[in-house]
């Protein structure tokens, strides 16, 4: 038995920034170290996302996961007890394939399986005794750009507003800190404005801590970032990005999308889109069209020259990339590792994207807690942009803040991605 065996794992229901309860799953070695991690939970879903157990019945109105913390109490704890934790990817196959079996992980529950492979990659880390992202490669150095989502609708909030988030760039920011420095004097501003072309109802916050003001369609968000940037003192500094979400205010029966009181069909969707690509320093695009619109995705990468990101269209799944890969389907995959359920099976995604010249942006979840793994992820995997709400409520701040501590670790070593957010380049070696 070496030192980083496992010798028993322990989950919990905790509570999410929703009010939903998630797991909290503990892996402990043999030589007294503790990896924790928390799972959280979309709410604007992918339809082809690995399968989240849920208890139904009374309890939490029948979201409680309770099922799930006994599968990896009894089930994948005592199967995986005496195993060396460095072997991330032996793991992940072993409870993905052997315990679970399923094609979705369906039997024992996505969320307790990801709680228990990512708690496996920090115990690893904690009894090797360094930082998670050095861990996961010895070579992190690439500080990612924040897409800031700083006005937000759709599923993730309570106004009328169809597109889900629309987030500021701090391309020409020097650092992490530097742009969470320019997001906030932007957001207050914005708040002004806001406030006073709506009064207070409207600087309420959505689940990302994003605002709510009662808008709809496509443009007026944007005009008041625009606005909110310049009266903050910046201009060239930042760009803009949405997350249009769109199979969410996609009408299945008429196949027509419905935004601000019309009924559009794809390639109006899509001239929209030209129009406003043209209009304003929108730099990326997420889901722009249903998730099943492969031929859609196909005509956008062609034609807006911009970064086209798919979530609930690749949903982490190297499967559903490589068929985008294949046809030209979006230029980045949007990376959520309870998409797919396993760190192991989330790492390939990334690796099958950054083979074909696509872009990796590490996400979180509208469900989130205060764990900040993601920013440890994200700068393993040098992937140069991120995506985790506005920096206003702690279950968001929190990887901000793990970003501002990863990049003070780094020092000179460190790169912020700034404008070649997408394929970042590597930080030329230095003399310390
Ligand atoms: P989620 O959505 O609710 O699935 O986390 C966020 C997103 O669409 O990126
Ligand atoms: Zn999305």
């Amino acid at each position: 038995m070496t030192t980083a065996s496992i010798k028993y794992v322990k989950a919990r229901e905790i509570i999410d920034s929703r009010g939903y309860p998630t797991v909290q799953v503990d892996v402990h070695t043999e030589n007294g170290v503790m990896g924790r991690a928390d799972v959280p939970c979309g709410r604007s879903t992918g339809t082809h996302e690995a399968t989240e157990l849920r208890d139904g019945g009374e309890r939490y109105a029948g979201w409680g996961v309770l099922r799930a913390v006994d599968n990896v109490n009894d089930v994948i704890g005592p199967a995986i007890i005496g195993k060396d934790v460095t072997k991330q990817r032996e793991l992940d196959q072993f409870m993905a394939y052997e315990l679970d079996g399923s094609e979705n992980k369906s039997r024992l529950g996505a969320n307790a399986i990801v709680g228990v492979s990512l708690a496996i990659s920090r115990a690893a880390a904690a009894a090797l005794g360094i930082p998670l992202y050095k861990y996961i490669n010895a070579n992190a150095h690439v500080l990612p750009v924040p897409m800031i989502n700083l006005i937000g609708g759709g599923k993730l909030g309570s106004s009328d507003l169809e597109i889900q988030e629309y987030h500021i760039v701090p391309l020409g920011a020097n650092s992490v800190r530097h742009a969470l420095q320019m997001a906030t004097e932007i957001n207050l501003r914005l708040r002004d404005l806001l406030l006073k072309k709506y009064g207070k109802p409207a600087v309420n916050v959505g689940d990302e801590g994003g605002f709510m003001p009662p808008m709809k369609g496509l443009r007026e968000p944007l005009e008041f970032l625009v606005k909110a940037v310049e009266q903050a003192g910046y201009g060239r500094e930042i760009a803009y990005s949405l997350d249009c979400a769109a199979t969410h205010f996609y009408d299945q029966e008429t196949g027509k999308y419905r935004l601000a009181g019309e009924e559009l069909a794809q390639q109006d969707m899509i001239a929209r889109y030209k129009a406003l690509v043209k209009d304003f320093p929108i730099v990326s695009m997420e889901d722009p069209l249903h998730e099943e619109d492969w031929e859609g995705f196909c005509q956008m990468t062609a034609e807006l020259g911009i970064q086209i990101v798919g979530d609930d269209l690749f949903v982490t799944n190297p499967k559903r990339l490589k068929k985008g890969i294949e046809l030209g389907a979006g230029n980045a995959l949007l990376w959520k590792v309870n998409q797919i359920g396993t760190l192991t099976e989330a790492l390939d995604a990334a690796d099958l994207a950054f083979r074909n010249g696509y872009g990796v942006q590490v996400s979180e979840r509208s469900g989130e807690t205060e764990d900040p793994i993601i920013s440890d992820m994200v700068v393993a995997l040098n992937a140069g942009q991120i995506k985790t709400g506005a920096p206003v409520r702690g279950e968001r701040t929190s990887k901000y803040n793990r970003l501002l501590v990863i990049e003070e670790e780094r020092g000179r070593q460190g790169r912020y991605a700034g404008r070649n957010f997408r394929q970042p380049i590597g930080q030329p070696l230095v003399v310390q």
